[in-house]
């Protein structure tokens, strides 16, 4: 499909990887990230559950039946246990266990991701969704900000903008990220408008708007209500090139897709 000329004024929005290139390869495994990167995602979303013993890993769905050759809850599991799984086969990439790479459709931690970010040679922002907030009451996010922490993410210097932002559909998660690392930008993700931000408002603190694209489909206009509240707008999964072109002419900021090398060639980004 031949790239489309956007209005000039208007910069493409970027490009984040829904779960890695996830159409392309498991979602959630290194494979999926590094495949990202080379096809020139500008940034990778990810999920983050906490294990039984305490390791973010980056695991969608509250069991993991789905994605991998076992059963059974993230949070019952110990990283020993997941480790023993593969994420790949499910999705036809079986797991060699004599490859020297077998770690690429194994479980994937949070901080093996930010050292691949750290080794991709040029830079690609991260933005983590925390799943299940409640059930760990605040832990999810003190062990992700010791994380970001360590890695140096959890305060970039003044004037910088953060290379990492907090995304969740729990005001309460991203409350507690914004009062222990006010420097991180947190995204309000919607399925749904409730009313009392329908005017473009967030909760309190919230930088950036993370609406579905269904939300933005029936109701365009809502990209400029968000704009005008001062809020950045990242729409989540813009798959069809439909939908793609719809965000570009609307000036969102940031779609958020599985199939990042499509979407960047439609933008006309090599
Ligand atoms: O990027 C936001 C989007 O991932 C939220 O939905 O279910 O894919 O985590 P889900
Ligand atoms: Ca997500």
């Amino acid at each position: 499909h031949p790239a489309r000329d956007f209005p000039p004024e208007r910069q493409p929005p970027a490009v984040i990887a829904h779960r890695g290139a996830s159409e392309d390869a498991p979602e959630h495994t290194l494979a999926a990230y590094r495949k990202a990167i080379e096809d020139g995602a500008d940034a990778l979303e990810c999920d983050v559950r906490l294990t039984a013993d305490g390791h973010l890993v980056c695991v969608h769905d509250r069991r993991v039946n789905r994605t991998s050759n076992g059963r059974g809850a993230v949070s019952a599991m110990e990283l020993s246990d997941l480790s023993a799984l593969d994420f790949g086969s499910w999705k036809g990439q079986a797991a060699d266990s004599e490859a020297p790479d077998r770690d690429s459709t194994s479980v994937l931690t949070l901080e093996r991701l930010l050292e691949l970010v750290a080794d991709a040679g040029r830079p690609v922002e991260l933005a983590i969704e925390t799943k299940h907030p409640t059930r760990w009451a605040g832990q999810v996010e003190e062990r992700l900000l010791d994380l970001l922490g360590r890695f140096g993410l959890a305060a970039p210097p003044v004037g910088q903008p953060s290379p990492v932002r907090v995304m969740s559909f729990s005001a309460r998660s991203l409350h507690r990220v914004r009062a222990a690392a006010p420097a991180i930008p947190t995204v309000y993700l919607m399925q749904f408008v409730s009313p009392r931000h329908r005017d473009g408002r967030l909760p309190p603190g919230v930088r950036i708007a993370g609406p579905s694209i269904r939300i933005i489909r029936n109701n365009p206009g809502y990209v400029a209500r968000l704009h005008r509240a001062g809020h950045q707008v990242h729409v989540w999964t813009v798959n069809e090139q439909a939908d793609v072109e719809l965000c570009a002419r609307l000036g969102v900021d940031a779609v958020i897709t599985n199939r990042p090398k499509e979407v960047l060639s439609q933008l006309g980004r090599p």
